[in-house]
């Protein structure tokens, strides 16, 4: 057996689907380009039947990213396995994956099948994918909670069929590490044809066992886990990727096994992630937290200055925290920007770099000193933030404890057609005024859900990162914007919702005009 764990990335479709977590086609792209970068073997890039626009962004991916398999979801039906096929089309190396429930409880409720008909269901399905890709995957659905024979007949029917991975997903989080070992060792040594597949854990986070789990299925055989970063996932979420890599590399001498993953890619992915779908990272989560380096407590300090294996296990830069802060001054050249800038995570283009580097220039000429923190809310700003088609031109505003005058903004933008337009406005708050004249200048009368601010780094000077989540009639946005100035970080992140909703429209309009 191979002493390689494959990492089957499905941030972008299991995460995806979670409530609060979805992302443009565009986003997609952007966090597949950081997955490819990381070293994933399989990015799950969607489910194809679920949305012309999931189709889409697979379809985006599998043209763009080729060190990674992409894949995409389909159930055991002739149109989903159909969708993935043709999104997956133009990948280098392409995957479908596709499922069927097998338990006796998605059995009699959901499916109101016979275990012969899912059977026969799970052959077909496997076979019609076979025609679009050799690379197959088999999923049980609720394999934790299905009787261990028909288990074993199910994976060995879509064996015989041409699956090429099987797949045991706990589907709802049941399950112990030492249920799924002894799992795992039956299956890996009692279905027939099991040699020539790879087995494959999929665990749920219900009881906060799901890495925990995924390492015991690999103790009992799977070769391959399917996980996400930071953990997202329907309800409790998947297996975080971050953290079962760091486990197979940290316990290398417990577990002799290796994965692809180069692992200081790591923290950049994460805060990509959390970055794009507004979600932060908590500061205590393992590996990619704010916290996951500190040393607060005065005996642990004393501890690290010593020698940092007191109360370290991980050389934090080789997950991308970078320990060395002090990052360039005003003077430091784009080599020096790009260099930093590959340490923490982030691969630019050129495109990026040239205005990552004008928003660095003007950045350390507000601030004596540029921290890692600034930078990489700068380099995610930038990413994220700064597409037109509109920009902030100039942004005033007027606020204070007198109650006779309200507070008021006047905000000025220019679109990339030249137009450039003013507005004044009035409300409450100034930033419920700046965002009411954007609002007002664009056209676009959103609803703001929350808006939040947070300093990236210390000091009187530091950098805020502002994030709003607004919807429309039909749809909610994140978006975010950076600066050192807390009310133009949060224009900058309503402004990046509507250049967002704008962008999309202008797609949509150039897919219709082709049909
Ligand atoms: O949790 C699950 O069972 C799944 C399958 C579709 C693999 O996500
Ligand atoms: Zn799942």
């Amino acid at each position: 057996m191979t002493n390689i764990v494959k990492i089957f990335d499905t941030t972008l479709r299991d995460g995806e689907q979670a409530p609060g977590f979805s992302m443009s086609s565009e986003q997609k792209l952007r966090m597949a380009h950081s997955l490819e970068a990381l070293g994933v073997d399989v990015i799950e890039a969607g489910f194809a039947a679920a949305s012309p626009g999931d189709f889409e962004a697979i379809q985006t991916i599998a043209e763009a990213i080729t060190g990674s398999t992409i894949c995409s979801l389909a159930r055991c039906n002739e149109g989903d396995i159909r969708a993935s096929g043709e999104a997956i089309k133009p990948a280098k190396h392409g995957r479908i994956h596709t499922f069927i429930a097998t338990s006796p409880l998605h059995r009699e409720y959901k499916l109101k099948m016979s275990k012969d008909e899912i059977v026969r269901r799970a052959v077909a399905g496997v076979e019609l994918a076979r025609e679009y890709t050799d690379d197959v995957e088999f999923s049980c659905e609720d394999a934790i909670r299905t009787e261990r024979d028909y288990l074993k007949r199910v994976c060995e029917a879509a064996i015989e069929a041409g699956a090429t991975t099987i797949n045991i997903p706990d589907t709802v989080g049941y399950t112990t590490p030492e249920e799924i070992q002894d799992l795992f060792e039956f299956l890996t040594t009692q279905v027939e044809g099991a040699d020539q597949v790879i087995f494959s854990a999929h665990c749920h986070d219900d009881l906060g066992l799901a890495v925990a789990n995924s390492l015991a299925a690999v103790r009992g055989g799977a070769r391959q886990v399917e996980c996400a970063l930071n953990g997202i996932g329907e309800r409790a979420g998947n297996c975080a990727t971050e953290e079962v890599v760091m486990a197979l590399n940290t316990r290398k001498d417990f577990y002799n096994l290796s994965t692809n993953i180069k692992t200081e890619g790591i923290y950049g992915a994460s805060k990509l992630l959390a970055t794009l779908t507004g979600n932060p990272v908590p500061r205590n989560k393992a590996i990619v937290g704010k916290n996951a380096f500190a040393h607060e407590s005065g005996i642990h300090q004393h501890g690290v200055l010593a020698n940092r294996e007191t109360y370290e296990i991980m050389k934090p830069e080789h997950v991308g925290v970078s320990t060395d802060n002090l990052v360039l001054g005003k003077h430091s050249g784009r080599a020096a920007l790009k260099s930093r800038a590959s340490k923490l995570g982030f691969e630019m283009s050129d495109n990026q770099l040239q205005s990552v580097f004008v928003a660095f220039k003007e950045l350390a000429d507000a601030k004596k000193e540029v921290f890692d923190a600034d930078l990489e809310a700068l380099i995610l700003g930038e990413a994220v933030g700064t597409q037109g088609p509109w920009a902030i031109e100039s942004l005033y505003v007027s606020a204070g404890s007198d109650d006779k005058r309200t507070p008021q903004a006047t905000v000025k933008l220019s679109h990339e057609t030249g137009d450039v337009k003013q507005a004044v406005s009035e409300a409450a708050g100034p930033v419920n005024a700046v965002f009411l004249a954007i609002s007002d200048i664009t056209g676009h009368p959103l609803h703001l859900e929350s808006f939040t601010v947070q300093s990236v780094s210390e000091g009187k000077d530091a950098m805020a990162e502002a994030a709003v989540l607004v919807s429309t009639e039909f749809e909610s946005y994140h978006g975010r914007g950076a600066s050192t100035d807390t009310v133009l970080a949060g224009a900058k992140a309503y402004l990046d919702v509507i250049n967002r909703i704008e962008r999309r429209a202008v797609r949509q309009a150039s897919i219709a005009a082709q049909h």
